[in-house]
């Protein structure tokens, strides 16, 4: 039997209707539109508004679009992997909320979490459930409601981050399509440069913390941006040297959409032209661990069999890496 690699074969994606433009920021603090999108290429970013709905809500809209395009049975799924920075509650996994509601009732499921890289990491746990034999259907879905954890008193944050879900299916593929390399890093030093130091285990929030806003996430931009910007960069041509790929063996760049200063870094140091990098964060800003997937999901199209992908990604704690994978269908 040839060997088994991990294929993506549908995806889904979702964005909440509510549209948080640059000019509505600046009613909200001092910045202004020119400033946003010379900086980081963002002009709006979706927005969920109502009460009581959480990252699940993303997650689940995602899924059933994925669910609805493909027509693949939901009881047929074995395992969803929801990525996520922000899950629905403490102690009550997310991904079990999210399973249940979509019909995947014969799936078990866990959140994943590794801030902005979440869904990559996924990419690579999913494939392995794959890779093994041991499973067919494998759901992974990135979602995050970072307007739960943002203080929109702060221009340093409130201008990047959205909210958003995406979701792919993988499957066993035994023609080479899928999954093909990885190479995935961390670095706990990088904590304190990108955080919501209160409401977890080290520091349960207090009312105090709530009123300084140290329970909504934090960041020092400069450092984080340099640290992206080398370390994206550095990965995607380890993974290209590790393969033999040159650029021209390159069709899409699947890189995370934090700021566009940091995709355009990325793509330069491999060379790589406009035409070939994904890109929407214009529309949707930094959904954290929803920015891979919707990226597929939006240029599901325009993507062709046998189509090299070099997926790349950067988050907090810090946590950063590059997959390359073999686009397994025409749509
Ligand atoms: O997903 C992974 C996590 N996040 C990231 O990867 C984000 C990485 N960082 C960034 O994208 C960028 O650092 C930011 C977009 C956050 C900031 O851009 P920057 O070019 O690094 O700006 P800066 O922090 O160096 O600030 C430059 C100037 C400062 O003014 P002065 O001191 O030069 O007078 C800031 O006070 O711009 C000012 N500034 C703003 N002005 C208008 C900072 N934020 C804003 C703002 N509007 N929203």
């Amino acid at each position: 039997m040839s060997k088994i690699s991990a294929a993506i074969t549908a995806v889904g994606g979702y964005v909440p209707d509510f549209v948080l433009t640059n000019k509505m920021l600046e009613d909200m603090v001092d910045t202004n539109d020119e400033w946003i999108t010379t900086r980081t290429g963002i002009k709006e970013r979706r927005i969920l508004k109502e009460d009581g709905k959480g990252t699940s809500y993303l997650a689940i809209k995602a899924a059933q679009n994925l669910i609805d395009k493909s027509g693949i049975n939901p009881k047929d799924i074995e395992l969803v992997i929801v990525a996520t920075a922000t899950p629905d509650m403490k102690a009550a996994s997310t991904s079990a909320y999210t399973a249940t509601h979509i019909g995947a009732t014969n799936a078990f499921s866990f959140d994943l979490e590794a801030a902005c890289s979440s869904f990559l990491y996924g990419m690579s746990v999913a494939a392995r459930y794959i890779e093994s034999g041991k499973y067919k259907k494998v759901l992974l879905v990135g979602a995050d409601k970072n307007s739960s954890m943002i203080n929109y008193e702060d221009r340093a944050t409130c201008i990047i981050f959205g909210d958003g879900g995406g979701a792919v299916l993988f499957e066993p593929n035994e023609e080479g399509f899928g999954l093909q390399d990885e190479f995935l890093r961390s670095d706990g030093s990088g904590r304190e440069f990108l955080q919501a130091t209160y409401g977890g285990s080290s520091y349960p929030s207090t009312p105090d913390a709530i009123k300084e806003h140290k329970h909504q996430v934090f960041q020092d931009g400069k450092t984080v941006f340099k640290n992206a910007v080398f370390n994206m960069a550095d990965v995607a041509v380890k993974i290209l040297d590790r393969n033999n790929l040159t650029t021209k063996d390159i069709s899409w760049l699947v890189a995370h959409q934090a700021n566009k200063r940091i995709i355009d870094a990325t793509a330069n140091r491999i060379e790589l032209e406009e035409e070939k990098v994904m890109m929407n964060i214009e529309r949707y800003g930094n959904t954290t661990s929803a920015t891979l997937p919707l990226l597929l999901s939006d240029y599901e199209s325009k993507l062709k069999k046998g189509d090299n992908l070099i997926f790349a990604a950067f988050g907090g704690g810090f946590t950063w890496g590059s997959i390359y994978l073999k686009w397994a269908y025409n749509s």
